[in-house]
């Protein structure tokens, strides 16, 4: 049979149990296109792959991470805002609470410096407070049982009124909090300073390498990427023994937004419409992250961007406080791995090596293969309304957060034009894949 993009795809023979497909939920599942009707004209089903599970519903807040624990707590997190509560744990189908305590969720100084809190006169600055949370962007698990949280310092300022803004962040503000699952007890804080974290990064994402041997302090290594919407893209990596943090391919072009960038969502060409504002485009840069399967290579690309790019983790992980050289040698060490068939937004990684692509123009995740170089299909589905976040379960499913981030008010001239529930949706990850614990001695 001559090869086909959908002889590519993935056989449903996953570690996870095999369940029968939710109610109304067409049977063909591996077939994007039918033929239906009283003519029976070829149709997109809109859909193909594993078959994709509803396994959680937000009635309230919207969520953007989440992160599924080797017991399979599910902890999610959500920028606000005027949330009660910006880390949550999933506590039943319809239901999150505040994660670890509501104390924990509320800065007793609030969210906000206030208006020349930052020593600017008139500029909104964040809150400073590092032992409490801000606004959670991102969330990771390591095998260790550790919920990594990592938090902007940014909320967003009248985020209830038609015009949102969000002020800079304060040094303290932007933090990455370490949680060990079984006290549910903060274990350690990481705050960053103003060159590497600057006013107008935003932290969207991290990764971690703790093998004793990926730093000199022999407790590990984390990998945050900066997308700031203000355009200083690059990656943030701190040492987890030392504390100590850089930046690598700061403003380097394969971290930056993709100029004049028009996607289609649902078959519509998207303009960034602000409230109050000229239409303008979507402006986050560097987003979507992946270690390769033993941490020797970072996947990454920008929100904005057709293109995928590596690094081999050596260069980030070379301080150029230390070595003079190290910042010019990852620029150096940048490789384009062409285009992949769409933007993407977040990534999640495999016990087996699979890069997951989430690609909120075609409501499905891809997957990067890197031995055959090329992007594959994994799932496709009508319910896929952005997805913002996934995360490899050790039950051998794929947990991905759905938020219709295009219908929030923000991109959308000041209107509301979400409909709950927002979803984790999940599918079985193929051949037996699980969480990876490469990156993680025992
Ligand atoms: C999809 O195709 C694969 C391989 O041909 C098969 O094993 C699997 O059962 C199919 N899944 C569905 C839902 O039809
Ligand atoms: C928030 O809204 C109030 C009332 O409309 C306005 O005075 C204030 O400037 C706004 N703050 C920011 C940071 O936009
Ligand atoms: C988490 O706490 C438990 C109980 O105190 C302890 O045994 C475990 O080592 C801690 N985990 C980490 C990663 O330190
Ligand atoms: C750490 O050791 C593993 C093998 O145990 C090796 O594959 C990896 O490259 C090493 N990492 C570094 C940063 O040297
Ligand atoms: C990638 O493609 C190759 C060749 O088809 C296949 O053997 C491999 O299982 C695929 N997956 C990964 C993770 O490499």
């Amino acid at each position: 049979m001559k090869p086909t993009h959908l002889t590519l795809l993935l056989a449903c023979t996953g570690l996870a149990q095999s369940q029968p497909p939710p109610p109304g939920f067409p049977v063909s599942l591996n077939s994007t296109l039918s033929t239906t009707g009283t003519h029976n004209v070829r149709i997109d089903t809109g859909t193909y792959g594993c078959p994709v599970e509803e396994y959680h519903y937000f009635y309230d807040q919207w969520p953007i991470g989440l992160a599924v624990s080797r017991q399979g707590r599910v902890f999610t997190c959500y920028t606000r805002g005027d949330y009660a509560y910006t880390l949550g744990e999933v506590v039943s189908l319809t239901a999150e609470a505040a994660y670890p305590s509501l104390e924990l969720n509320t800065p007793p100084a609030g969210l906000v410096l206030g208006e020349g809190g930052g020593g600017v006169a008139g500029v909104p600055f964040g809150s400073a407070d590092s032992t409490h949370f801000i606004s959670v962007q991102a969330l990771y698990v390591t095998p260790d049982d550790t919920l990594w949280v990592l938090d902007t310092g940014r909320p967003t300022v009248n985020a209830s009124t038609s015009s949102p803004s969000m002020p800079y962040a304060a040094p303290g503000g932007p933090k990455l909090v370490a949680i060990n699952l079984t006290t549910n007890a903060v274990a350690r804080t990481y705050t960053f300073p103003v060159d590497v974290h600057y006013p107008d990064s935003y932290m969207n994402d991290l990764r971690f390498d703790q093998r004793r041997n990926a730093t000199e302090s022999g407790q590990g290594i984390a990998y945050i990427v900066d997308s700031s919407d203000e355009g200083r893209n690059g990656f943030i990596v701190l040492d987890l023994g030392t504390g100590e943090s850089w930046r690598q391919l700061d403003q380097h072009p394969s971290t930056l937004r993709v100029a004049e960038a028009v996607p289609s969502y649902q078959g519509l060409p998207f303009y960034l419409r602000r409230k109050g504002k000229a239409v303008d485009f979507l402006q986050e840069g560097l987003d979507g992250a992946e270690l390769s399967l033993y941490g020797d290579v970072m996947y990454y690309s920008p929100l904005t961007s057709n293109s995928l790019y590596s690094i081999e983790t050596k260069y980030l992980r070379a301080n150029p406080n230390e070595k003079p050289q190290a910042f010019k040698a990852a620029f150096d060490n940048v490789k384009s791995l062409g285009q992949r068939g769409g933007n993407a937004n977040g990534f999640a990684g495999d016990s087996l090596g699979n890069v997951y692509m989430l690609m909120p123009e075609h409501n499905g995740v891809f997957i990067y293969n890197s031995t055959l170089g090329q992007t594959v299909p994994f799932v496709r589905d009508p319910r896929i309304l952005w997805p913002d976040s996934a995360n490899a379960g050790w039950d051998g499913y794929l947990y991905m957060t759905i938020n219709q981030l295009p219908y929030q008010p923000n991109w959308n001239d000041g209107v509301d034009d979400r409909v709950h529930p927002g979803l984790i949706l999940r599918a079985r990850m193929p051949d037996g894949a699980g969480k990876s614990t490469v990156l993680f001695d025992g």
